[in-house]
């Protein structure tokens, strides 16, 4: 008879050096209690972790493990050596970020084990309670015999308690660009939503259950899920292989060109897979444990890290005014028309001026797969890089380097040390780079090992340049912006360029959306502020539009956190409103606090942040496809203050496909008691500009 033994650890530390081959069970309540989780290993080597929320079980029993290819063992039955418990309260600060302060406050275990089935192998399970969710790893010590190894498979399973309400993008090897699909897990089909969704030539699903995360759930009791990755350093994007007979989220790793999965060697960590539960959408915003799962920054001396407000004639080429290439006579990037764009920069007090299709190699740069067709330095003839530099240096900005790799990432690595050194020499220290296309020559997935450790060797060799960085087509984040902060923003999911496709364009609930999915890893250049909403303005053949009214790409520099905030339309559109556009130039980019005031995935968002370093508050909020009425309340304000409001909001006639362009300005003194309700046309949007009076 088997002997059950159970085994409580609440708060205390203690170590159990011995195997424990009998049933135990260790049960661990996060600080306020809401979660428990309880792990258990049934005397027969078979491990599983559960989560309860409010006593009510988010996550069913699921199981942990791995296929390794080599050597060829499965580790999936384990016996329990040790238990170590502990608690952590901290706070650290920002270089930057949504808050000054974050603070860290969580319960941990290690269970160290030991692989049953013969191979001895040792492996480690770190877990954090925090009030807002768990965050598990593996680590795979230092030890004798076991040394390299490569993953096959790891078999970390989240299984649902039901068929819960899903928000997912296709489980793509290459591109996180999609549209969500809100629909019941038992109704995912990455297959026709891929097929639907993408009109880039790269379509790597792999299969019809698969899913990229973060991946936010909806139970029919109202509980908010999401599951994601934090810390994903030198290991391959984590996607999830939906069972729909029993609703389990089978961790699926994206392959290297052979197919393995990862090559390591010990000591090693894998990334945390982080489980956010929370009973309320705000909360679910406010979470900080991706960013807390990360390492502190390795940067010592940050100060020349800065945030950044920027533009650029980057939508010209997007909208056919003009073009990256030189050969075709419409070159974008030429020294007369960057200087225009330094000029309204400077006027209108924006750090930065983004060129793109400066150097020389954009007439092979797409669909050929060449391995050399930039090397970062040579400028096109029309484009005098020095005389720009020194031009924007007189008028107070910067420009803002573009590598584009066109997947030829090899190349990029070989050439990333003159190209920095060839920045810095210009002035220059932030770029912009690019992945468009297949990753050759090796053929690798963009979200592969291979490509998770060349983000960052680009994020540490540009740390020693003093380089600030910022990624299209990369990997989605995991929180590393605190590790490498000099890692400023990523694209990583379908942005607001993607109006400009043709067939595709942004559904107005996208920005109800990202908030809870691809932005709880980090910040996004989403490139908010259109103000031009057909797109057929260079090229009438153009059928593409804009799915929000003009107010919503207003609240989009709120909504969209981004250190990076690049205002996305030209100069000549913003002429056309310059009252609205006053918002653009005072909206902040770096944040003291951030209030989230009242949510809903895919229907709406209203949320307040303060500027950092400044007594001035801006608020916003978006609505979907729907118009409804949002409230403001101003309880974050100073108490007995009064404050000057200026409200940039829809106007009553607006909608986002009828009438985009009607807006209204009014401004209102406000104090911590006030509340204000406001309109939200279709598709629309309000933002708020609150200042000390
Ligand atoms: C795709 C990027 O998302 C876009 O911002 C850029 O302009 C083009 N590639 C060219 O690099
Ligand atoms: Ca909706």
């Amino acid at each position: 008879m088997r002997i059950i033994k159970y085994l409580v650890a609440f708060f205390s530390t203690f170590v159990l050096a011995f195997p424990v081959y009998s049933l135990e069970k260790i049960v661990i309540h996060s600080k306020n209690a809401s979660i428990q989780l309880v792990l258990q290993n049934d005397g027969e080597g078979n491990f599983h972790y559960t989560i309860n929320y409010m006593g009510e079980e988010i996550i069913a029993p699921s199981h942990i493990g791995f296929r390794l290819n080599k050597p060829a063992v499965s580790l999936q039955k384990f016996d329990r050596l040790s238990i170590d418990t502990s608690s952590t309260e901290d706070s650290w600060e920002t270089v930057w970020g949504e808050e000054k302060v974050v603070r860290n406050s969580y319960k941990a275990i290690k269970y160290s084990m030991r692989d049953r089935l013969g191979s001895g192998i040792l492996v480690n399970l770190y877990f954090r309670v925090y009030n807002d969710g768990v965050a598990f790893r593996y680590e795979f010590p230092e030890q004798q015999a076991f040394a390299h190894f490569i993953v096959g498979d790891e078999n970390t399973t989240f299984k649902m308690n039901g068929n819960h309400t899903a928000f997912w993008i296709p489980g793509d090897y290459d591109s996180n660009e999609y549209q969500y699909n809100k629909t019941r897990l038992e109704d995912i089909n990455a297959y026709t939503a891929s097929a639907k969704e993408q009109d880039i030539a790269l379509k790597t699903v792999y299969d019809s259950n698969a899913v990229q995360t973060p991946l936010l759930l909806k139970t029919d009791a109202g509980v908010y899920i999401n599951i994601h990755e934090a810390a994903l350093i030198n290991y391959p994007v984590m996607q999830l292989l939906l069972n729909k007979t029993d609703h389990s989220l089978i961790t699926h790793l994206v392959p290297d060109a052979v197919g393995n999965k990862a090559y390591l060697k010990t000591p090693f960590r894998t990334p945390w897979r982080t489980i956010i539960i929370t009973g309320k959408a705000t909360e679910m915003l406010s979470s900080r444990m991706i960013i807390n799962c990360n390492e502190p920054s390795v940067i010592k001396d940050p100060s020349w890290i800065k945030p950044q407000k920027f533009m650029g004639m980057w939508w010209e080429m997007h909208i056919g005014k003009a073009n990256w290439q030189k050969a075709d006579g419409k070159h974008g990037a030429n020294t007369e028309n960057v200087k225009t764009y330094i000029d309204f920069a400077s006027k209108n007090g924006f750090d930065g001026v983004l060129v793109e299709g400066w150097n020389e190699g954009w007439e092979d740069w797409f669909g050929n797969w060449k391995e050399n067709v930039f090397d970062f330095i040579t400028p096109y003839p029309d484009y005098d890089i020095k005389s720009l530099s020194e031009y924007a240096a007189a008028k107070g900005v910067k420009l803002i380097m573009h590598h584009e790799t066109s997947g030829s990432v090899t190349n990029y690595e070989r050439h990333m040390d003159t190209a920095f050194r060839y920045m810095l020499a210009h002035g220059i220290n932030t770029v912009k780079t690019g992945y468009v296309g297949r990753i050759i020559p090796r053929g690798e997935y963009h979200d592969g090992q291979w490509m998770v450790n060349h983000f960052q060797r680009v994020a540490e060799k540009a740390a020693r340049y003093k380089i600030m960085i910022e990624a299209h087509e990369s990997v989605r984040p995991t929180g590393l912006h605190r590790t490498y902060p000099n890692w400023l923003s990523n694209e990583a999911a379908r942005g607001n360029e993607f109006n400009n496709a043709p067939t595709l364009g942004l559904h107005p609930e996208h920005e109800t959306i990202l908030p809870f999915t691809r932005m709880m890893g980090g910040p996004m250049d989403y490139t908010p502020g259109f103000f031009r909403f057909r797109l057929n303005q260079y090229d009438s053949s153009r059928t593409t539009r804009v799915r929000t009214t003009l107010a919503k790409q207003l609240a989009n520099f709120v909504i969209i956190y981004s250190p990076l905030q690049m205002a996305g339309d030209l100069p000549e559109n913003y002429a056309l409103y310059p009252d609205a556009f006053q918002f653009i130039r005072d909206v902040a980019v770096d944040w003291d606090e951030t209030k989230i005031l009242s949510a809903e995935p895919g229907d709406y968002i209203v949320m307040a942040r303060k500027a950092r370093n400044k007594e001035e508050w801006f608020a916003a909020a978006v609505t979907d496809e729907n118009n409804r009425s949002v409230s403001f309340n101003f309880k974050f304000l100073e108490p007995g203050i009064r404050y000057e409001a200026t409200i940039y909001r829809d106007g009553e006639d607006a909608h986002w496909e009828t009438n985009p362009t009607s807006y209204r300005i009014e401004k209102k003194k406000i104090t911590s008691k006030s509340v204000l309700p406001v309109k939200l046309a279709k598709g629309g949007g309000a933002a708020i500009h609150i200042r000390r009076l």
